[in-house]
């Protein structure tokens, strides 16, 4: 676990340990289908999920972010530099190995896509618009009680925030928070 913390801390983000930790174990339950985040920035959740695939039964991680300039909705900045510490950081922690960058945006991938879907990490743009987009993108290839995971869902102003409240009226169930981090699951 040190050397996890470690390593996960030398990647810069703003996932905490414990969040980080989160993924790594739901990471290696999954047994079917693949694992998506959307958002992955540096790599700092990309690596969590790696190393628990690899700890696990070896699911194959999809990491889509186009990595172009983008200013979030809490004031980040990101763009094409983060494109180059993703990278060092995939080499740096072995993640290379599990992990296939998607290097667009999160909507232009779904309507080619096919596999099913083990989990799905959402923590792109947290704009209603956009992570209502994302979810609406990806959740018709979520397995059936798959995690779906969402970032930053306890700012009332936020949009993952608002989208869980709408999820949770249309018949998910929240499972689990870790601080701003929630699972929901549905039948
Ligand atoms: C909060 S950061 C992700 C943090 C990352 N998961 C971590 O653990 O450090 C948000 C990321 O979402 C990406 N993003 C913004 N819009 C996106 C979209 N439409 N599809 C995919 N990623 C997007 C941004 O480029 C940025 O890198």
């Amino acid at each position: 676990m040190d050397d996890f913390v470690e390593t996960l801390k030398s990647i810069r983000g703003a996932l905490a340990p414990e969040q980080g930790q989160r993924l790594r174990e739901l990471a290696a339950e999954v047994k079917e289908g693949a694992i998506i985040e959307v958002g992955s920035w540096r790599g700092r959740s990309t690596y969590a999920l790696s190393l628990g695939s690899r700890e696990g039964n070896q699911a194959p991680i999809f990491a889509i972010d186009p990595h172009e300039a983008f200013t979030g909705i809490f004031g980040g900045e990101f763009g094409p530099q983060d494109r180059a510490a993703f990278f060092r950081n995939m080499l740096k922690t072995g993640s290379w190995e599990n992990v296939r960058l998607i290097n667009l945006s999160s909507e232009i991938v779904t309507p080619g896509w096919t596999l099913p879907v083990g989990l799905l990490w959402i923590d792109g743009d947290h704009s209603y618009e956009g992570v209502k987009r994302d979810y609406e993108c990806w959740v018709p290839f979520l397995l059936p009680g798959a995690p779906l995971v969402l970032d930053d869902t306890i700012h009332p102003e936020g949009g993952p925030y608002r989208l869980v409240g709408e999820l949770e009226a249309a018949g998910w169930r929240v499972t689990e928070r870790v601080g701003k981090v929630a699972v929901l699951q549905r039948d």
